[in-house]
């Protein structure tokens, strides 16, 4: 009936219709923290997706707002920079707080952030929207975005959780993932991997209470909140935690710690490396009129520089001035009051580009995982002053590898910073050690988005990845921990040695009888 011609085309728009129902999936993100540094790692991962035929619709503070992007709806939440607790986190996680005190105020912010969001216009409409369907639910997971997925139970979808940073705790225990204390110690508690014995006793009694608080009191609380807009009638949070998938977590192979992992979390990294762009005219001209070399400092965008106290600012306006070199700053206000004479500002500054000029010397920064994996891919040492999160270990970590120093910033004085800047500009040992630890980061398979989006196809290719999820993560504290089995034993110690005391003790009363007798 049909001519071979017709046939194969009929043939092959069977395909490229199997083809594109197979490859185009409807993707739900929920990517929910306003920071933007934070924002730039997940970017790529959505555009890349909508690039790829899929369906993708995002909730995010930071849309791209790319109109060529025509399969990419994005919800802007980006109002929620205005929050008290976004704009200035200094005040909420200080560094003398103690750590479940810093927890506490982590969660009360997420759930603040949470409920603006599901109040927001946006959200609701989609929540409204009566047959919206989906096929993967992705959320940022670190921290407390959990309490996100209930929209994967609604959409009856599997989950992809995906933190810019490591994650906390409960998170590898959702998947059954080893949480060492002493080899693995959690993100927060900011320690080395040669830790003293009380950073060892604290981390271990923190690998405890951790859980308690969070099991008993945050868990609860946050599944309370999810009701308040999923309704009642969703299973209990913790529950959904169990439905990821996968977790990808931003994980550099040489600044975080080795560490054991189950198969279902992948590490990704320098999904922010970017390519390189012009640089702005008058920055151009200030880096190429400096052949004498320029300190980039930015200390990224949650720390803002025009937060620092007056006194700090004074220490480190006196050491920039004293700098045999340029220096570019980026400070978020109009003004720099006593801004010294070798000193550029700026509120925003494309870095990256920045850190590729050949004239740029040092990098002084806050520690940021996304500015280090920047600045070792320009080849740029560095000189950290940590805050919070991951900061501190981060730069122990570069300390360790050679790559620059740290300073704290509560005793910093005008002469120890300048001292370290002219240090790391000098001796050539950092930038060599930079270049050395490029390569490294470099020699993997697969990184950046490639590897983030091969695995987010990979789960819903196989609707879910049931089969890479390890036992340890559905275990029950005494199976895990064997404490039957070891109470077994011990019992059979106890029996073996009383069964040998009383033989013992027949023995030996005998040959007294004996002598008696
Ligand atoms: C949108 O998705 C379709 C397939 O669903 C794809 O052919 C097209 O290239 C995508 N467009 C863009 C701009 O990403
Ligand atoms: C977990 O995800 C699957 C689909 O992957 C779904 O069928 C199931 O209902 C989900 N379970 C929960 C508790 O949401
Ligand atoms: C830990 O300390 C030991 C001895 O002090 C040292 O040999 C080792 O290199 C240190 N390890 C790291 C990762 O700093
Ligand atoms: C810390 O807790 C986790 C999970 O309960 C466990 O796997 C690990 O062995 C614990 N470590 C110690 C020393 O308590």
């Amino acid at each position: 009936m049909y001519s071979s011609k017709t046939m194969s085309k009929i043939l092959l728009i069977c395909f490229t219709l199997f083809v594109s129902y197979g490859e185009g999936a409807k993707i739900l993100g929920v990517f929910m923290y306003p920071s933007i540094s934070h924002q730039l790692v997940f970017q790529p991962i959505w555009k890349e997706l909508s690039l790829r035929g899929h369906q993708v619709t995002i909730i995010t503070p930071n849309p791209l707002k790319d109109p060529s992007l025509t399969n990419l709806t994005e919800i802007d939440v980006s109002f929620t920079y205005n929050k008290p607790a976004v704009k200035n986190p200094m005040r909420y996680v200080k560094k003398e707080q103690r750590s479940l005190t810093k927890v506490r105020a982590i969660f009360d912010v997420f759930m603040e952030l949470f409920e603006e969001e599901m109040q927001s216009a946006g959200v609701q409409e989609l929540l409204n929207k009566k047959d919206e369907k989906f096929d993967l639910f992705i959320v940022q997971i670190s921290h407390y975005g959990n309490v996100f997925l209930p929209f994967a139970n609604k959409y009856n979808t599997p989950v992809v959780g995906i933190s810019s940073l490591g994650a906390f705790l409960h998170t590898h225990d959702v998947l059954g993932n080893p949480t060492h204390p002493v080899i693995s110690p959690d993100i927060l508690l900011g320690l080395s991997e040669n830790m003293s014995f009380l950073e060892r006793l604290n981390t271990f009694l923190y690998n405890i209470s951790y859980r308690i608080y969070y099991y008993w009191v945050l868990l609860p609380e946050a599944d309370k909140f999810s009701r308040k807009y999923f309704g009642d009638d969703i299973p209990y949070l913790g529950e959904l935690d169990k439905n990821l998938s996968l977790v990808m977590l931003s994980a550099n192979p040489l600044i975080h710690p080795p560490r054991p992992n189950v198969p279902n979390i992948i590490n990704i990294n320098q999904l922010n490396v970017k390519e390189k762009k012009p640089l702005p005219k008058d920055i151009q001209e200030f880096l190429d009129s400096s052949p004498e070399g320029v300190i980039y400092f930015s200390l990224g965008s949650n720390v803002r520089s025009s937060s620092l106290s007056q006194e700090l600012r004074k220490e480190i306006i006196g050491a920039l001035a004293e700098l045999p070199y340029k220096v570019i700053w980026k400070w978020e206000e109009d003004h720099l009051p006593n801004q010294p004479k070798n000193v550029m500002v700026r509120k925003w500054l494309p870095q990256q580009d920045i850190l590729g000029h050949p004239n740029v010397k040092v990098f002084f920064m806050q520690g940021g995982l996304q500015s280090i994996e920047e600045t070792i891919n320009n080849e740029v040492p560095l000189v950290g002053m940590p805050f919070f999160t991951d900061q501190p270990a981060n730069l122990r970590k570069i300390e360790e590898l050679g790559m620059g120093l740290m300073i704290d910033h509560v005793s910093l004085t005008k002469d120890k910073l300048k001292a370290a800047l002219l240090e790391v500009a000098q001796n050539k040992k950092y930038k060599e050690n930079v270049i050395k630890g490029k390569a490294i980061i470099n020699d993997q398979p697969m990184k950046g988005v490639e590897k983030a989006v091969w695995w987010i196809e990979y789960v819903l290719r196989h609707n879910g990845a049931k089969h890479l999820r390890s036992a340890a993560a559905d275990m029950s504290f005494y199976n895990y921990f064997m404490v039957d089995v070891v109470l077994f034993l011990l019992a059979c110690v106890i029996l073996t040695v009383y069964i040998v005391m009383k033989i013992a003790k027949t023995f030996m009363k005998k040959p007294r009888k004996l002598k008696k007798n």
